[in-house]
């Protein structure tokens, strides 16, 4: 009988899609993976760094393993990703109930890892590597609806902003080969996917054969860059939508603005965190760019894109952030107007630059304070953007039923708003999977809610009839 293993992960996308390398790599070993902790003969917990609340959590949730190991005899327990590399042996020492601790690079040493806890052993390798990307690895997707899907293009990353723990967790940055990146796009398409998401904690610094130094290391192949790679992802089919996360303001070339403009599968749709609106902040965090700088890239996003959305990440209550700064911070986003954001009050991580060198001096309520009005001014955005929509026809790849309403299905326009329709049209159910023309008719903060005008069955069907 085959081992049962069961993964929940935690944090960024780019975790959720190394679940699915290491379920690959374990469906190898001979388990099978379960979605019921209870069933399992291994749980792996895949966690994230990023805030100490994140680590809190995973903590608590490593706690409550203590019970299921003693109602299940034999159970072994692992944690992955960014808070084993960043706590090691110490979380074998401290939580007993871990038998192994496995960092983000390390995977492939897992059947290996695990032979040792099955001989009564402790396990860890948290090894970082300059050069694994997992590349020729076809992950087995865990999360997926069938319909949407990620693939990691780079791995780790070299920018040490000041507040971030990633560069300590994942390690230097590496582009993985954009052969394997193109032959598993196809491969989602021939199993019914319709869109990607290329993942990397900074995808405008994606290149491949080419070093740090500009130096080219194989002058018979060509220098792969972040614009060239996703038009050569965009024409993997036409009927694959193509989507990407996250760019760095200080990176984003137009190059890149100029393929996502050409392609009509690719969505028009930016996630740009900018952090703070204040130079001064910006320069503390070690950003590399200035408020007037990222909003030039917003004004060339809009010149190449007019109708691109563009979301973001804040940080509130960064170490010496004044009240100036912070009304500065609104001020921007009042004059870029996203369409969506992720906003979080500051925490500081030990052993990145600003833990070093800058005092966590904003006092805890002012952060909730400031986060608040920064959530409140960000919500009236949302809405604002969402009514304008109001009218718009639109193509919306449907995703499944909506959680509200059975009598709904939802989906997302190519901007990333979630799209809400009727199910049922003229006695016609609507499917996943399937491009929905739908007109606008109302929007809040959050979704859009519309009517269907036409939709096709299915994109292979439609193109078989045009053959
Ligand atoms: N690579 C991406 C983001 C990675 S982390 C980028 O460069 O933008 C996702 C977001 O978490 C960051 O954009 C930042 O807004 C937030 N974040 C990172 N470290 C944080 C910290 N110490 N405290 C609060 N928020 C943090
Ligand atoms: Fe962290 Fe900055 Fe790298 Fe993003 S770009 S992962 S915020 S160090
Ligand atoms: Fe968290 Fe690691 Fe991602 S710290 S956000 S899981 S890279």
């Amino acid at each position: 009988m085959s081992k049962r293993v069961y993964i929940e992960s935690y944090g960024c996308q780019m975790n959720f899609s190394d679940s699915e390398i290491v379920a690959s790599i374990l469906a190898k070993d001979g388990y099978v993976t379960t979605d019921k902790a209870e069933d399992a003969d291994l749980v792996l917990l895949n966690t994230c760094s990023i805030r100490e609340k994140a680590e809190y959590t995973v903590l608590q949730r490593i706690n409550e393993m203590n019970a299921l190991k003693a109602r299940k005899k034999g159970l072994k327990v692992g944690v992955l990703g960014c808070m084993a590399e960043r706590m090691r042996e110490d979380l074998l020492e401290k939580k007993k109930v871990v038998d192994l601790v496995v960092g983000p690079d390390a995977y492939r040493s897992l059947p290996d890892l695990l032979a040792e806890v099955d001989g009564g052993q402790k396990a860890v390798n948290v090894l970082l590597s300059r050069e694994e990307t997992y590349g020729e690895i076809e992950p087995v997707r865990l999360v997926s609806n069938g319909i949407t899907a990620f693939v990691t293009i780079m791995r780790g990353c070299d920018n040490m902003c000041a507040f971030c723990v990633v560069p300590f967790t994942r390690g230097r940055e590496r582009s993985r080969d954009p052969h394997t990146i193109v032959d598993e796009c196809r491969q989602l398409v021939t199993q019914g996917y319709k869109e990607v998401t290329l993942l990397g904690q900074n995808v405008d610094s994606y290149r491949w054969n080419i070093d740090g130094r500009g130096t080219v290391k194989d002058p018979a192949q060509p220098v792969i860059d972040f614009a060239d790679l996703l038009a050569m992802v965009a024409e993997v089919s036409p009927t694959l939508r193509v989507r990407y996360s996250t760019s760095h303001p200080k990176d984003m070339t137009d190059k890149v603005l100029e393929v996502m403009a050409r392609y009509p599968n690719i969505c028009k749709y930016i996630h740009l965190p900018v952090q703070s609106g204040s130079s001064a902040v910006l320069e503390r965090m070690n950003r590399g760019y200035t408020r007037e700088w990222y909003l030039e890239r917003v004004a060339s996003i809009r010149r190449h894109m007019p109708d691109c959305a563009i979301s973001t990440d804040i940080i509130s209550g960064f170490c010496g952030e004044t009240e100036e700064d912070h009304l500065q911070t609104l001020s921007l986003i009042g004059s870029v107007g996203y369409d969506m954001a992720f906003m979080f009050k500051y925490s500081e991580r030990p052993k990145t630059l600003a833990a070093r060198k800058y005092p966590d001096d904003v006092p805890e309520v002012v952060k909730g304070r400031r986060l608040q009005e920064i959530i409140d001014l960000q919500k009236r955005m949302s809405h604002q953007r969402n009514t304008i929509q109001v009218g718009l026809q639109q193509e919306v790849l449907i995703e499944g039923v909506s959680k509200r309403s059975m009598e709904h299905m939802y989906g997302r326009n190519g901007q990333n708003a979630v799209v809400i329709v009727p199910r049922w049209n003229q006695g016609v159910e609507l499917h996943r999977g399937q491009y929905a023309s739908v007109r606008i008719l109302s929007g809040t903060a959050g979704s859009l809610q519309g009517e269907l005008t036409s939709f096709t069955l299915s994109p292979e069907l439609d193109d078989q009839h045009a053959a």
